[in-house]
């Protein structure tokens, strides 16, 4: 038998801790993409007849409502503007025929719950999707957020209570069944450094750890709680109009995501976005000054070019 040295035998043993991370690495991708989807597929009907959506009408919201329509359940939209709800049920009930119910509520304000707990009273909610969010117009430094106490308060409200609230309107009925899904939408902001985006990032943040905590306390009683945590989206919130692979429509990546419910409780829904937000982390990894100075270089360009296109519209309008 070879005789080895000290380093050859230190080099053997990095060398295997290497190969055996990577075999992990693979493994766990196949199995998160590819194996978990097919044995893990989850009936939402078989939760309960109906499935709720907050930010119902457009983006990542609308295509969950259209998912979970496909899938055979009614669906509430929860969601801002009544001309678009009432376009989203009609095309939700022709494309799928299943039953839609509205309830118009705007999530920036706090008196709401009282009319959305009374309204969805006697349906059996067995889908919960936590998707309505808002974000800055564009990003910009703490103390110089425009209309600084209205802006803070309305993205407080719209990511954090509602997540709370409405888990809070809707979980006790799942537990009384002993079966559910609850779906909250959070955000690849809080997984990696996000200066110039601070209050939006910090506020998903909470959203991730809310799911997880919820996860614990109820994944014993039947109900599967899952956080998603997208990288950039086209819609209009993002603003990217063109579909790539690191910015996919959101029916692409809605498709992804919830082929992930039943496999994993966080997860940022889509491979390209795994690869996006491991990479920033790597970098963040082998030196954190950089990686926050080439993020905040870059939102410092995104901040610069919105700021010069608010001038010229205000001095157009002015004219
Ligand atoms: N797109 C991305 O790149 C991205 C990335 C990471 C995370 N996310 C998260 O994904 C979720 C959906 O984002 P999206 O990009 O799909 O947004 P979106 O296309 O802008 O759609 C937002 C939806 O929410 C509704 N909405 C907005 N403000 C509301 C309010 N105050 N009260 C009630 N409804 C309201 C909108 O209805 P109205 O049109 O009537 O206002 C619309 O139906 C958010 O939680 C967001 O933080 C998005």
């Amino acid at each position: 038998m070879a005789h080895y040295g000290y380093l050859e035998k230190l080099g053997l043993a990095f060398a295997l801790a290497l190969l055996f991370y990577i075999v992990k690495c693979i493994v766990n991708v196949v199995y998160t993409y590819v194996i978990g989807p097919v044995v893990n597929k989850v009936d939402f009907k078989s939760k309960g007849k109906w499935a709720l959506v907050t930010g119902s009408t457009d983006g990542i919201g609308k295509e969950y409502a259209k998912e979970l329509a496909a899938r055979g359940c009614d669906i509430v939209l929860v969601s801002r503007s009544m001309d678009k709800l009432k376009a989203t049920a009609t095309e939700i009930q022709n494309d799928y025929k299943v039953n839609t119910k509205i309830v118009q509520a705007d999530f920036s304000e706090e008196g709401i719950y009282d009319k959305i707990s009374k309204e969805i009273a006697d349906l059996e909610i067995g889908t919960l999707v936590n998707n309505v969010g808002i974000s800055y117009s564009y990003p910009e430094y703490f103390t110089d957020i425009a209309d600084w106490e209205n802006t803070v308060t309305t993205m407080i409200r719209a990511n954090m209570v509602s997540v709370t609230r409405m888990t809070g309107i809707i979980l006790p009925d799942m537990v009384k069944r002993g079966r559910g899904v609850v779906i909250n939408i959070g955000s690849g902001s809080s997984l990696i450094p996000s200066p110039l985006l601070t209050v939006y990032a910090a506020c998903k943040a909470y959203v991730d750890k809310f799911s997880e905590g919820i996860d614990m306390e109820y994944n014993k009683k039947g109900i599967i709680v899952q956080c998603v945590l997208p990288g950039f989206v086209c819609s209009n919130m993002s603003g990217i109009r063109r579909a790539s692979l690191l910015a996919p429509t959101a029916k692409t990546f809605v498709k992804s995501a919830i082929s992930l419910v039943g496999t994993t409780s966080k997860t940022v829904g889509y491979f390209p976005h795994a690869i996006f937000v491991n990479t920033i982390n790597s970098i963040y990894g082998m030196s954190g000054r950089f990686a926050v100075w080439l993020i905040t270089r870059s939102m410092e360009n995104t901040r610069r070019k919105a700021l010069k296109k608010y001038k010229n519209k205000r001095e157009k309008n002015i004219a």
